[in-house]
């Protein structure tokens, strides 16, 4: 029985580290003993003889890793497939192996060249002879699984590998007989190890911790009940014990330098035929167009790197490179990814950046009824920032209210179907959900090649978060934008937390609502109960915004103010009555400029006017939000959050604050328009009011409000 088991070995006589292809080699270079290597060879190769076949396949001068047989090819019954490596280093070995195999009358295929497979050391058998497992990730590409499972006509599951320490799926997997599997399951993504826990119960999952795991204890030689390995821990060996294995180490310290162990050394070239076998694939691809200043802007890189980093791989199938500095790339894109799921997260990451899928350029959305007031299908569509567009019975419908985080509701009305954007919980019985990724699409200006010169667009053009010396220059930014957006008639909202009060920007933001410089403000209690303390008591929180010292008493002052405007019924009647005269709240009053604040859990009173209901709060917030043109965001992380939320790109975001950690979450959206500003919110406003007095309109000020 044993006797009709076969391995194929290479005898370690060119054996040594003479290159750096994974981390093991690192700092080992000709650091590893001819000798001890030839005697840690020679016990691998007496234990296995022992117990099964060995084959020698005769080493090549000038091919060190020759030994690591487990990379020549997966071999199943007569048919092998031949290694393509990843490394220059080791692409000569495959000649040699070919011919092994050939000699030997297996039938041979070969991958395409540029696609990567690093045979047995990329791909074991469970040993039911049920599937492959196939790793990807470091040395074999994606996009040679499906070539495999139909060469070999077996079902093949993807495992992507995550740490470099574990480059090749047999330095931390290890299927053993009666369905057992030892592995190290954070080398994996998590996608993979939800894989593995699909298709191997519990009880037969050996778990490696981390100690045995750099020992290449994963790298084990299974005959039978009999695993043979570098080295394992008593808690391992104890493990392996119970489910029925006998443990044989045999030290392979010499390597372990190269990066391999036991299993490396070996290929089993006689794996049990599956009779009742044939081939699945679960890798998914699909065929996406990308269009625009694809270099110059960097989004085919981008791209890229989503499809990678998603767990996907790809293949650029058409680049066409346009010629002149204004003229566009066009690329057409092959992505593959290990299943609907990795696929349908990569391809809405790419719809975010104008990819258009396609086959899908045919394909109608897919729809889904919302069967419950306020909740939505499993699989919806989660929208973006970006305009977006759905085809619904082969007609393409811009989608209304775009905001991210909503769904796609698709409506019939009296003028047909209609698409919006909605939060979860306004979604209706009735209506139809977008769920998956196909046919959709969002409509992206073409992104600049480089970044248009002078001043007055520099900022805008680049999400970033300034630094201290460039305070100014994006304060004559905003500046110019602000007066320009005021004399064309336009929308600026401003979002402030009770931090500009504090830090005396009151007067500077009055100076501005004053002036038409605002369209609508957004905030909670605290602002609009600080700045009318300031007005009526002449401090802020209890501190003398004059002489900048905490005023005995003082911290209650703030719940007087509550009082006398409460007492008033609202703030607009209590600057009617007199009892606010000067500051942001007067100034929003009496210029009729819409506010809305919102409440929170903390908020003393409240105000008559704060929003206790959140959701009102928020549709009102919608509302004022709705066709700006600008938002300031002044030092209020909660309440600018909120505004991020619903706001669709193309909206100039100006995000002030002193904090860097706030202002790199609030502007860093994807979005070009938005830009940071870390600086103190009262200095900032009282640069910007200057900066605004200092330009004179030459189209004459158009009053607004
Ligand atoms: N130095 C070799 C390489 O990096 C080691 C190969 C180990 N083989 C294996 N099946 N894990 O390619």
């Amino acid at each position: 029985m044993t006797d009709s088991i076969r391995f194929l070995m290479c005898p370690p006589d060119h054996y040594d580290v003479d290159y750096v292809i994974n981390p093991w080699m690192e700092g080992n270079i000709h650091k590893s003993s001819f000798d001890r290597a030839r005697e840690q060879w020679q016990s691998l190769y007496h234990l296995i003889k022992e117990n099964a076949i060995v084959d020698l396949v005769t080493p090549a001068k000038g091919w060190p890793d020759m030994v690591f047989t487990a990379n020549a090819g997966l071999v199943l019954d007569k048919t092998v497939v031949l290694s393509r490596f990843y490394h220059k280093e080791r692409q000569g070995e495959e000649p040699y192996f070919k011919i092994w195999f050939e000699s030997q009358g297996f039938t041979v295929h070969e991958l395409p060249k540029d696609l990567p497979f690093e045979g047995a050391g990329d791909a074991l058998f469970d040993r039911e002879g049920r599937y492959l497992w196939a790793g990807y990730g470091f040395r074999s590409e994606l996009d040679s699984h499906p070539l495999i499972a139909e060469w070999l006509d077996i079902e093949v599951l993807s495992l992507r590998l995550m740490d470099e320490r574990f480059y090749h799926l047999d330095t931390c997997f290890c299927p053993l007989t009666g369905g057992y599997l030892m592995y190290y399951p954070p080398a994996f993504d998590s996608y993979s190890n939800r894989l593995i826990e699909l298709r191997v119960p519990p009880e037969k999952r050996i778990i490696v911790e981390e100690p045995d795991a750099v020992n290449f204890a994963c790298n084990t030689v299974n005959i039978n009940q009999m695993v043979i390995m570098n080295k394992a821990s008593d808690n391992l060996k104890a493990r392996l014990q119970e489910a029925g294995f006998t443990v044989l180490e045999t030290p392979l310290t010499e390597f372990l330098k190269a990066g391999g162990a036991a299993k490396c050394l070996t290929l089993r070239v006689t794996e049990p035929i599956i009779i009742d076998r044939h081939a699945v694939i679960n890798i998914e691809s699909r065929t996406v167009l990308m269009e625009g200043h694809l270099l110059d802007a960097g989004l085919i890189n981008r791209a890229l790197d989503l499809v990678v980093e998603g767990g996907g791989s790809f293949q650029v199938l058409n680049f066409n490179l346009g010629e002149q500095r204004q003229s566009t790339s066009k690329a057409e894109i092959k992505i593959s990814a290990p299943s609907h799921e990795v696929m349908e997260e990569i391809i809405s990451q790419l719809i975010d950046i104008g990819v258009v899928s396609l086959d899908e350029d045919q394909r109608d959305a897919r729809l889904q009824p919302v069967e419950q007031d306020g909740v939505g299908p499993d699989d919806f569509y989660v929208s973006t920032i970006y305009p977006t567009e759905v085809r619904v019975d082969g007609q393409w419908l811009t989608v209304q209210n775009q905001r991210m985080d909503g769904a796609i509701a698709i409506s019939e009305t009296p003028n047909g179907l209609v698409a919006q954007c909605k939060i979860l919980r306004d979604l209706k019985l009735g209506e139809r959900v977008v769920v998956d990724v196909v046919g959709l699409r969002t409509i992206r200006k073409t992104e600049s090649r480089e970044p248009r010169n002078g001043p007055q667009e520099f900022s805008f053009m680049s999400a970033g978060v300034s630094s201290e010396r460039r305070v100014e220059l994006i304060v004559e930014q905003v500046a110019w934008e602000l007066r320009q957006i005021r004399d064309r008639g336009g929308k600026v909202v401003v979002t402030a937390g009770p931090v500009v009060i504090h830090t005396g920007g009151a007067q500077h933001l009055s100076h501005l609502i004053r002036q038409g410089y605002v369209q609508a403000l957004l905030g909670g209690n605290a602002i609009a109960v600080h700045d009318m303390e300031q007005s009526i008591m002449g401090t802020s929180l209890g501190v003398d915004m004059k002489q900048g010292v905490a005023v005995k008493g003082g911290h209650r002052h703030h719940l007087k103010v509550i009082n006398s405007v409460r007492r008033c019924g609202s703030i607009a009647a209590a600057v009617e009555q007199g009892v606010v005269k000067s500051g942001i709240m007067y100034e929003c009053v009496k210029n009729n400029i819409p506010f809305s604040l919102a409440g929170s859990i903390r908020d003393d009173g409240p105000l008559p006017d704060t929003q206790m209901d959140l959701i009102k709060a928020q549709e009102h917030y919608a509302e004022l939000l709705r066709g700006a043109d600008m938002i300031l965001m002044l030092s209020s992380m909660l309440h600018s959050i909120g505004v991020g939320n619903m706001t669709p790109s193309g909206v100039k975001m100006v995000c002030v604050d002193i904090n860097p950690a706030v202002v790199t979450k609030l502007s860093d959206r994807g979005s070009v328009e938005s830009i940071g500003v870390v600086t103190d919110v009262g200095l900032f406003l009282s640069l910007l009011v200057n900066q605004l007095d200092k330009l004179t309109s030459k189209y004459g000020v158009v009053q607004v409000g």
